[in-house]
């Protein structure tokens, strides 16, 4: 038996993404090549995702990143043996553009089509560890970056099922038990924001720049460990019971607070669901209080990472609750929001703490965004199960192939 390599395609967003994903003879998965291209910067202008300047872009872009994956994995077209493409949930005129074009593909290529959940694909990024010398240099700067010679965890060598996973992205908050590759039982979810969606209208409140969760997060770092002495009078002193950590080099620096104190929804409910509307609200109401407030650095940061551990603290408190509930023998981050190193260290930490054995796995910070290695991963291991009808069926899926904005996990 011959190796397998899947090109696989991602366009839910504003990432036009290709990736070669390999399965050979012997079970072992490598990701041989992952390039992005962002638009980042295109839509920070419109302060969010514009849907057809995204298709727009994704029409410009995909076919070379398609073209730059091929070559850096060294693949020939002939050595394809199926495609992938993100069919939903996204943008649907984002999704389009990534569905026909890989449609078109594998009609001219005559080769398999796969459609794959834009959030499977997150989740199995869980599953794609670097090899010794691998290398993760992605930026979400254009034109791309790649990721290569990444070892994909198959199912044998996967720490173990079940496996609970936190999901968190920009569009998405979810708690998913899975009791095998490809199960999925959704125990909780949020009832109105996602969590990056969250993120991302606390930055918009508090004017600190696109995309929100990032510079939330980079503002909420710096209270936490200013390395700046604060110049802005407080309302109140240093209190000599705040543990927030000093400068290394200046011991004498007092940090200043401003007692923002913010909610922390659905925590002490039974279920695993989440709401985070209230909490951007809470912040939105915060502001209005104190306006002449936000030109100062220090309170927007203390806003920041208060917002942060508030988000956070559900986060960490419902996914060890349902743990506790489920008994996985793996706990899995994935979604956007797991680039935030707070909540990778903070839930590491309460699993540590609270259920001792189980195992904790998060994506490589290079593959927490948007990318089609996930979505490749994805795909090989699906391909590595599917019957010979089910992939002669995958041969007609050029023609067949929808895709959906809602598609269900
Ligand atoms: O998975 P993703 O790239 O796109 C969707 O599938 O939605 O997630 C994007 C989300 C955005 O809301 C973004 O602000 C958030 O992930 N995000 C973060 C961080 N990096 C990205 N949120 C918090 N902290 C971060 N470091
Ligand atoms: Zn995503």
């Amino acid at each position: 038996m011959s190796s397998i390599k899947i090109l696989a395609i991602e366009t839910s967003c504003d990432e036009s993404a290709a990736a070669i994903v390999s399965l050979d003879p012997s079970g072992n998965a490598f990701v041989l090549s992952s390039v992005i291209s962002s638009q980042v910067e295109l839509h920070a202008e419109w302060g969010g995702v514009v849907p057809n300047l995204a298709a727009r872009e994704h029409l410009k872009n995909l076919p070379l990143v398609v073209e730059k994956s091929l070559k850096e994995s060294r693949a020939k077209i002939s050595d394809i043996t199926a495609l992938a493409v993100t069919n939903g949930p996204g943008l649907i005129p984002a999704l389009l553009i990534g569905t026909e074009f890989a449609k078109t593909l594998a009609y001219r290529w005559d080769k398999p089509l796969l459609g794959i959940h834009h959030i499977e694909g997150h989740i199995c990024a869980n599953f794609i560890g670097s090899v010794s010398g691998g290398q993760f240099p992605v930026s979400v700067k254009n034109p791309s970056a790649s990721i290569q010679n990444s070892q994909l965890k198959t199912e044998n060598s996967f720490p173990g099922f079940p496996a609970l996973c936190l999901v968190v992205s920009g569009g998405h908050t979810q708690l998913v038990l899975m009791r095998e590759h490809f199960q999925y039982e959704i125990i909780g979810q949020t009832l109105d924001d996602a969590a990056g969606e969250a993120f991302d209208k606390v930055a918009r409140i508090l004017d600190i720049g696109y995309p929100g969760g990032p510079a939330v997060a980079a503002r909420a770092a710096n209270f936490q460990n200013p390395n700046v002495k604060c110049q802005i009078k407080s309302r109140r002193q240093y209190d000599e019971n705040d543990d927030r950590p000093q400068t290394a080099d200046d011991k004498s620096f007092f940090a200043k607070k401003y007692e923002v104190s913010l909610p922390r929804p659905m925590l002490n409910k039974k279920n695993f669901d989440f709401s985070f509307s209230g909490l951007k609200t809470a912040v939105l109401y915060e502001t209005k209080k104190h306006p002449e407030l936000l030109k100062e650095e220090r309170y927007v940061n203390e806003i920041c990472h208060e917002f942060q551990q508030a988000a956070i603290d559900v986060l960490v408190a419902k996914t060890i609750k349902a743990a506790a509930k489920y008994k996985p023998q793996t706990i899995m981050l994935a979604g956007g929001v797991s680039a935030n190193m707070e909540l990778r260290q903070q839930l590491g930490a309460a699993i540590k703490k609270n259920l001792p054995g189980v195992l904790y796995r998060i994506p490589d910070l290079a593959l927490t965004g948007d990318n089609a290695a996930m979505i490749g991963a994805a795909a090989v291991l699906r391909w590595q199960k599917m019957n010979i009808s089910q992939k002669e069926k995958a041969s007609n899926s050029w023609k067949t192939l929808q895709t959906d904005a809602n598609l269900k996990l």
